[in-house]
């Protein structure tokens, strides 16, 4: 059903810039959300260190990766060890010290995959969610900040893709289609194949932590890093086009994962990811940077790989045709 095509990008797509830059413009936080994110980071801070004074509170996610859309929710991190407590009575107890804190609606969901505690902070009127001792999630979170200081494209086309996705409803993990973390790394690889971003995972490591029996390190210090890439004068609205044409119409499903570790494309025999494993169907193939047996596309099932391929195709082909790209490509679905 889905043919391999190369087409030449329309002539005058770099018409529609002013009109994307608007829609980032509109998504982007403000500096006073931004400073009551930080403020409600202090506050729980203060309130569970009177408790566990060696525990630690991260912010991590879009409110801390760069590519948070302006209202959404923080996510939060608890790093603590304590090798008495399981993680559900970390969990419990914490939603015991948030209750005498005076905050709000606090649920603490036990049962769920990656255990959290929920709340609402009446001050900031800021919703959060708490995990636990998921460090590595705080260093992705780093490692996608770090992308997007180097070349600024990096974070208006993934804001872009992720209004896209979130409008056609294909950003639903618990419905087979892609997470919002998914779609930032298909991003950060597309930029550095088209030499608009390096491999920092490649490169001479500055920066090195051990998570979990997992090392990571890369090169941290991107401010040397800031005219890296310049010679590509791509505009957003040409890699707008080059991301959606690549997932319609050049991707091998069937052989290729993307890898940003290693800046390139894997073959998923390599990995062994040809075939089903469990409820890893490896339809479309993202490997984590860091978890690197992790496939970030291992939600998508037969069913939501249509869903997406006939959505990435719908995009292409708006991209190219479209009087009004930037109002048809978000229409909801
Ligand atoms: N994460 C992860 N592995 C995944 C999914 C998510 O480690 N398979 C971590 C990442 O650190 C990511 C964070 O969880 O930054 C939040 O993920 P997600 O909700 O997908 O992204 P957000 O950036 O929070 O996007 P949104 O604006 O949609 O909330
Ligand atoms: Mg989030």
């Amino acid at each position: 059903r889905f043919q391999r095509r190369n087409r030449p990008c329309r002539y005058d797509i770099d018409q529609f810039m002013p009109s994307f830059m608007s829609i980032f413009e509109s998504l982007v936080p403000s500096d006073e959300e931004i400073s009551k994110q930080k403020q409600l980071l202090t506050a729980l801070s203060r309130l569970i260190n009177k408790e566990w004074p060696n525990a630690k509170l991260y912010l991590y996610g879009s409110c801390a990766n760069s590519f948070g859309f302006s209202n959404s929710d923080i996510d939060l991190c608890l790093s603590i060890d304590d090798k008495e407590m399981s993680k559900v009575d970390i969990i419990l107890k914490l939603a015991d010290i948030l209750h005498a804190g005076n905050l709000q609606n606090i649920q603490a969901l036990t049962r769920a995959r990656v255990p959290i505690v929920k709340l609402k902070d009446p001050n900031t009127g800021l919703s959060c969610d708490i995990c636990v001792n998921n460090l590595l999630a705080v260093v992705n979170t780093k490692l996608l900040r770090d992308y997007s200081q180097i070349d600024k494209r990096l974070r208006q086309l993934a804001f872009i893709v992720k209004h896209w996705a979130k409008s056609r409803c294909v950003n639903e993990t618990y419905r087979g289609t892609l997470s919002s973390y998914a779609y930032v790394i298909m991003c950060i690889h597309l930029l550095q194949l088209r030499g608009i971003l390096p491999c920092l995972q490649e490169m001479d490591p500055t920066y090195y932590v051990t998570v979990d029996n997992n090392t990571c390190a890369y090169f941290d210090q991107v401010d040397k890093l800031n005219s890296y890439g310049a010679q590509n004068k791509d505009t957003v609205s040409k890699l707008l086009w080059t991301f959606f044409h690549y997932w319609a119409y050049q991707h091998d499903y069937t052989k290729d994962a993307i890898s940003i570790r290693t800046g390139r494309i894997i073959s998923k025999h390599m990995k062994d990811w040809t075939r089903r494993v469990g409820n890893d169907r490896h339809l479309i193939c993202i490997e984590d940077p860091f978890e690197t047996s992790h496939d970030l596309g291992r939600v998508v099932d037969k069913r939501s790989i249509w869903t997406l391929r006939e959505e990435f195709e719908r995009a292409a082909n708006i991209l190219q045709y479209d009087p009004n790209p930037s109002v048809t490509l978000f229409e909801p679905y």
